[in-house]
């Protein structure tokens, strides 16, 4: 499926159910990203980013249509075999950092690489050479509650880059860091695309971020239109 580019997803649809309600959060969504593609998503705030982004990434299944990671059905595969996927594919920086409280920003970053099966040493040389780089090579023996808000901030998007995946889904990765820190962040995603031809999708609401990418598109009312 390399016409469909690395990652595409077909009528995608998303309806919560909440007691008697159901909610529709995305409908028909149709989406393709090519590899080295950069795209911005924007939109106000509960307009359903952060669901289109899970949904994108495997991290919840879709209540309509389908997502395909290199022409491969998440929907349709065993939850051990998307985690491979993921792991495989796509690097994730979350809203809220997610790191893992019991270990240390070094560890946190290293997973990726010791769950794909990289060698210890190896793995963890990575994760410090990446820390440092993103300004955190005197906070490798910090556990997350050590660290700031930006530090965690920067920690997970380490972790998100450190296996240089094809696609980094990426939800308001800047959104709580200084102007400063959130710049060097947005270059450091930039050099990856550009070195090793990660295609980005970054959810948010920096307009200037947002025009430095190929394509943006809008989301309101559950669809997805491009802007220019
Ligand atoms: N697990 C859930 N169960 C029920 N409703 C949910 C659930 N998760 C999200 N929603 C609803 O779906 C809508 C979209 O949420 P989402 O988090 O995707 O928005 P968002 O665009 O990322 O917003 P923000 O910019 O504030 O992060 C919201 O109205 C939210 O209340
Ligand atoms: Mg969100």
């Amino acid at each position: 499926m390399s016409n469909s580019g690395i990652l595409h997803c077909q009528q995608l649809g998303m309806t919560y159910t909440e007691g008697p309600n159901d909610v529709e959060v995305l409908s028909e969504i149709n989406l393709q990203i090519e590899k080295g593609e950069r795209i911005a998503i924007v939109g106000a705030s509960g307009s359903g980013k952060s669901t289109l982004l899970h949904l994108l990434g495997g991290l919840d299944l879709p209540t309509a249509g389908s997502v395909w990671v290199d022409g491969q059905e998440l929907s349709r595969m065993s939850d051990s075999k998307r985690g491979l996927i993921r792991n495989q594919y796509l690097g994730f920086v979350y809203q809220f950092h997610h790191l893992l409280p019991e270990f240390t920003a070094i560890e946190n970053v290293a997973m990726p690489l010791l769950i794909r099966g990289e060698d210890t040493r190896i793995a963890k040389q990575k994760a410090s050479d990446l820390l440092a780089e993103i300004g955190l090579g005197h906070r490798l023996e910090h556990r997350p509650i050590e660290l700031s808000g930006g530090e965690r901030q920067r920690a997970a998007i380490a972790r998100a880059l450190v296996s240089e995946p094809n696609v980094v889904l990426a939800d308001e990765p800047t959104g709580n860091l200084d102007v400063n820190t959130a710049q060097s962040v947005f270059d450091m995603m930039m050099e990856l695309n550009q070195r090793i031809g990660t295609a980005l999708v970054m959810v948010t609401h920096d307009n200037t971020l947002a025009s430095k990418m190929d394509k943006r598109y809008h989301l309101e009312q559950g669809t997805l239109s491009e802007v220019s």
